[in-house]
């Protein structure tokens, strides 16, 4: 098995490859999609010109420091290509995304792109959505615990995200609270439309029907495309 960090690098290196001049490239959140901002600032040093629209504030800041220009999402309807990696990826490329809580913005971007290129090694790549990672779910902080008696009466359990400190909670770029809930046994596409259902609720982790392709970093033939 590849390391972590290099089965990250190998495949954000090969989506930068395929980004192309004059792009506006969508940079996701997370390690994996930091080494595709890494990867793409060396293509612009070899002389690629494309702009980035950023999916959170982390990764503004990681796009600036290595001179990437950058548009603001509120003035874009469309972008070229969006890269992100996932927690969980199914066979028929459902993703799980979230561990970085901004998933309102990673959704609008997923859904605004013509090509979205998700960054996986093997270890994601899961028979059903949940097998590893509660889903994640962005709620309105004032509406947090309404959003949360409706998630638990629908079977979820869960808890509002505490911070990487442990000293507060979880707060996306969005300014949303994050819970994470299990669902139990519940089909994934009738699970994605309950919570696009709940009120209170801005987004959550479940992407279906968005990825074009999935890219999984392989030991032995380097990297697999997956494509629906
Ligand atoms: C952020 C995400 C990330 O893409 C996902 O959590 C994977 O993270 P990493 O690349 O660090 O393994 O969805 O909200």
């Amino acid at each position: 098995m590849l390391a972590s960090s290099s089965a990250k690098k190998l495949v954000a290196e090969h989506a930068a490859s395929l980004i192309e001049n004059g792009m506006i490239v969508g940079l996701g959140t997370g390690s994996t999609a930091n080494y595709f901002i890494e990867a793409l600032a060396e293509r612009q040093k070899q002389g690629l010109k494309c702009s980035t629209v950023a999916s959170s504030i982390v990764s503004t800041m990681k796009a600036k420091s290595l001179g990437l220009p950058q548009l603001g999402m509120d003035n874009l309807n469309q972008i070229d290509v969006y890269v992100d990696g996932a927690d969980e990826v199914t066979v028929d490329n459902i993703l799980l995304k979230g561990r970085g809580s901004d998933l309102v913005r990673e959704k609008l971007l997923a859904r605004a792109c013509d090509e979205f290129y998700v960054l996986i090694d093997q270890s994601k790549v899961v028979d059903h959505i949940g097998q590893n990672y509660p889903v994640p779910i962005e709620v309105m902080p004032f509406a947090w615990q309404m959003v949360l008696a409706s998630l638990k009466a629908l079977g979820g359990q869960g808890e509002l995200r505490p911070n990487a400190a442990g000293d507060g909670l979880a707060v996306s770029s969005y300014g949303s609270l994050v819970v994470d809930m299990t669902f139990g046994d519940i089909e994934v596409l009738v699970l994605d439309k309950m919570l696009n259902d709940v009120p209170g609720v801005v987004e959550h982790g479940i992407f279906t029907g968005l990825a074009t392709a999935v890219f999984i970093a392989d030991e032995t033939v380097g990297v697999i495309e997956q494509r629906r």
